[in-house]
């Protein structure tokens, strides 16, 4: 398993509730390949976010062990967490998450700034970034100038512009119509075959589905299905 980035055994998660606990996760036992384009699917409740938190370091498990990139999560500090998201993993969230003062090109070049990028070198990646998602023209735009596909777009830019080893996407069509949402698949169908990024998908939009390399399906917190659905790239 030389690929193998992201892999993860036995775990589960309990939160705590009134009176006790409640298992969002179950005895999930997963690896992940460089340059997959899986989608975690189920329905509302079935612990898709919070698996993809755990793998974005966000939050951790209760129980089992997770590596990422050869790293096992729960030994990591909050500063080493803080790293690793920041050098190699890109988030993609539903509700986009751009901060409202910047212009586009600021957002997008925001993981830089964190990565003490140089000016110089932070200009030709934006302006990749921004040419890959086709917002070139909307660089000085601010969030609130455009719309919810436009958003995602930059949303996207902003998870891609540090060429992140991996992308977590959770639900990023839910608020987009058809013809943005299979406009965003493809762009990241793209990044996927010529960059080698691999992405995680939180989802249960039909239109992301049919895009997916690798479909994982949870019911109640545990793997009820895991197979294969389309070409690897
Ligand atoms: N912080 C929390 N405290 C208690 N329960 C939680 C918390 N976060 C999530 N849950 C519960 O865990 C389950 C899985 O949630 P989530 O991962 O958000 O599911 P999904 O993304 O598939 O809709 C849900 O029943 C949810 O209510
Ligand atoms: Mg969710």
């Amino acid at each position: 398993m030389k690929n193998a980035i992201i892999k993860i055994e036995h775990m589960s998660k309990h939160f705590p509730v009134a009176g006790g606990k409640f298992t969002a996760l179950k005895a999930i036992d997963l690896t992940f390949q460089k340059a997959e384009f899986t989608g975690i699917v189920g329905p509302s409740g079935s612990g898709k976010t919070t698996l993809l938190n755990i793998i974005g370091s966000l939050d951790s498990q209760s129980e089992g062990d997770v590596w990422v990139l050869g790293k096992s999560v729960k030994d990591l500090n909050n500063w080493q967490a803080a790293r690793l998201r920041s050098r190699h993993i890109g988030f993609i969230f539903q509700t986009y998450n751009l901060l409202p003062y910047y212009t586009v090109y600021e957002n997008i070049e925001y993981p830089l700034l964190l990565l003490k990028i140089e000016k110089a070198e932070r200009k030709l990646a934006v302006n990749e970034a921004l040419n890959w998602l086709g917002l070139t023209d909307k660089a000085e735009s601010r969030p609130s100038q455009l719309s919810g596909g436009e958003c995602q777009r930059v949303a996207i830019a902003r998870a891609i512009v540090k060429k992140p080893i991996i992308v977590l996407a959770d639900e990023p069509t839910a608020n987009l119509d058809a013809d943005n949402s299979h406009h965003i698949l493809q762009t990241m169908k793209e990044l996927n075959n010529k960059m080698g990024v691999t992405f995680i998908f939180a989802t249960h939009d039909q239109k992301v589905i049919q895009y997916l390399q690798r479909k994982i399906t949870l019911l109640d917190g545990e793997v009820s299905r895991d197979e294969i659905t389309g070409e690897r790239s």
